[in-house]
Parts: C-alpha cells; sequence; structure tokens
C-alpha cells in the first residue's frame, strides 16, 4: 500500500512528468476505484489529459454495484469518454480494455492511415491517485509481474512497452497523481476504499459515514453480518456497543473498545465484507458534476 505526502512542489512535478508521457501515447487508461468513480479522480485530471482521447477504466468492479456504475458509464459517456468496469485483481473484464482503446483512437488512426502511414500499434498509458490498482491492471494485462506500487509521484524513469493482446502497446509504469484533498466527504470515500490509508479524516468520522451509507443503503445486510439487533435509528454510538460487544472487541471494565470497532468497520466495507457498494450516488451528486463543468 503506498503512502504518499503530497505536497505542491510534488504535484507539480506529477503533473509535468504524466504531461510529458502523455505525448507518448494515442489514448490514456484513466483509473478510477468502480466504488468511487467521482471521487477517485485526480482534480485537475480534464486539464493534464486535454483533448487526448481517454478510457475511464472503473476498477474493483467486483467490490461495486452494478446498477450504480452503469450510470456511471453513462455520465462519462456524456462527458465525451468511453468506460469499462474491470476486476484487475481476478482479471475479470480485461478483454474489454484493448476494445476500448481501438474504438477511443479509431477516428486518429483511420486519419493517420489516409495520410498513406503504416499501420501501427495503439500506444496507451495508465494514469491515476494511489491505489486504485495502476500496478495491479498493468501486471494482469501483461501477464507477468512488471509493476510495482509506486511509491512516487509521477512516473519513473526507463519505461517499457508491453505488449497487450493484438493491437495495443502499454507503457509499464502509471502516472501517479494525487486524490481530491478539499473536501470532507470526498476525504471520507478516499478512506473508506482504501485510497488513503494514512487518514487527513479522523477514522471515527470515516467509520460512522460507512455505517450510516450502510443503515440507510443496506440495513439487512448490516445486521446480519454483525448479527446484532439494532433499530434502523438508533444512535452511531448504539451500534459500535453492539458490534463491540458481539464480537468480543472489549477492554479493561468490560468497556468496548471503541478504536477496534472502527477499525473492524472500516475494514469490513474497504474489503467488501458486507456487500458490494459504491459510494459516489450518481443521482446525488450532479451538482458536483455541474460545478465541475
Ligand atoms: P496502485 O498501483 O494504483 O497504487 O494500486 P495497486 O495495484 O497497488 O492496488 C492497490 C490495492 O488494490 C491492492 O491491495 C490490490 O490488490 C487491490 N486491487 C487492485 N485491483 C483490484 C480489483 O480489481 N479488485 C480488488 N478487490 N482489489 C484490487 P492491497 O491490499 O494493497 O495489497 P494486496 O493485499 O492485494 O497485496
Amino acid at each position: 500500500m503506498a503512502t504518499i505526502q503530497w505536497f505542491p512542489g510534488h504535484m507539480a512535478k506529477a503533473r509535468r512528468e504524466v504531461t510529458e508521457q502523455l505525448k507518448k501515447v494515442d489514448v490514456v487508461f484513466e483509473l478510477v476505484d468502480a466504488r468511487i468513480p467521482y471521487s477517485s479522480r485526480n482534480p485537475m485530471i480534464d486539464e493534464v489529459i486535454q483533448q487526448k482521447p481517454r478510457v475511464v477504466i472503473l476498477n474493483k468492479k467486483d467490490m461495486a454495484k452494478e446498477s450504480e456504475m452503469s450510470k456511471w458509464f453513462a455520465f462519462f459517456k456524456e462527458k465525451g469518454a468511453l468506460s469499462v468496469a474491470v476486476d484487475a485483481k481476478h482479471g475479470k473484464g480485461l478483454k474489454q480494455v484493448e476494445a476500448a482503446a481501438i474504438e477511443a483512437t479509431k477516428e486518429k488512426f483511420a486519419r493517420e492511415k489516409a495520410k498513406g502511414l503504416k499501420p501501427r500499434a495503439i500506444r496507451a498509458m495508465i494514469v491515476g491517485i494511489p491505489n486504485v490498482g495502476k500496478s495491479t491492471l498493468i501486471n494482469k494485462l501483461a501477464n507477468r509481474s512488471i509493476a510495482q506500487t509506486g511509491n512516487k509521484p509521477g512516473v519513473t524513469k526507463q519505461q517499457q512497452w508491453i505488449k497487450v493482446g493484438k493491437s495495443l502497446q502499454l507503457l509499464d509504469t502509471p502516472g501517479i497523481l494525487w486524490p481530491k484533498f478539499e473536501d470532507q466527504l470526498i476525504g471520507k470515500k478516499l478512506s473508506l476504499t482504501g485510497a488513503i490509508k494514512d487518514s487527513i479524516v479522523h477514522l471515527d468520522e470515516v467509520a460512522i459515514y460507512g455505517l450510516n451509507f450502510l443503515i440507510e443503503h443496506d440495513y439487512d445486510s448490516l445486521i446480519k453480518h454483525y448479527k446484532v439487533d439494532v433499530p434502523r435509528d438508533a444512535e452511531n454510538l448504539e451500534w459500535f456497543d453492539a458490534i463491540g460487544r458481539k464480537r468480543g472487541l472489549l477492554q479493561r471494565g468490560n468497556e468496548v473498545d471503541y478504536e477496534a470497532v472502527i477499525e473492524l468497520i472500516i475494514n469490513d466495507i474497504r474489503n467488501a465484507k458486507i456487500g458490494a457498494y459504491c459510494f459516489d450516488l450518481h443521482d446525488e451528486m450532479k451538482d458536483i458534476q455541474d460545478d465541475d463543468e
């Protein structure tokens, strides 16, 4: 798990390096976490990528809710980008990546052909914030272990092209850009999905956010998972007490160990132990999207 401290200098450097690498490719794969397809984007991604053909890849689809992902596909389509969902860890949906790259670069290659240029492989690179699964995806597409989780912003040197399928060449090192920091809610979502582990948001707030999301959207699975009988409208503390006691997370004096309960809830949600969710609810985020234009 990469932990990156982002300072303004690092951000500028990362952006510069990615911009430089982009010159080498025909298409960019913008990798996001399928559970938070909006919140896991780099805030300046459109300025960085500009008019370059782009495929948005929603990774970790195994942990995300299908019906919500469909809404995000439509959202990206409206913005002029193709999007696909994959599960890099288990190698699911990977064939779509090459197909989408072909589709996204169709016009460019038609123009090249019209100019009499020889057919060639499509060149691509992966860009995204830390921990969305860039290295995992590169390794899976390459069918071997190449990329390591980088702990440096931007891109590392000495890059090579990996052949993917018949028509694609992928840069073996991804571009690493910074996450959105300003917004507290986005911070909680990034923490809840493991995109940031060293918390800029307090973990108790992350657990409370996650717990309340589940109470609202999947109460039945929540009580079933923890085998507790807590009413929907109970206070957060009542939930923590019930879960802590059920799991024996106690400290001296038979008191509930709240830190342990918080950690348990966060880990269970992070690893999709309770269910598969999207915390970015497309229908509730229209305003944010409009601000973004
Ligand atoms: P990065 O290069 O973008 O920084 O991310 P990286 O590939 O290191 O992946 C971050 C974490 O996300 C890893 O877990 C990785 O296994 C997991 N991951 C990547 N793609 C998927 C996916 O499609 N589905 C699921 N469920 N997980 C995925 P980790 O806990 O940091 O490491 P490990 O325990 O897997 O070794």
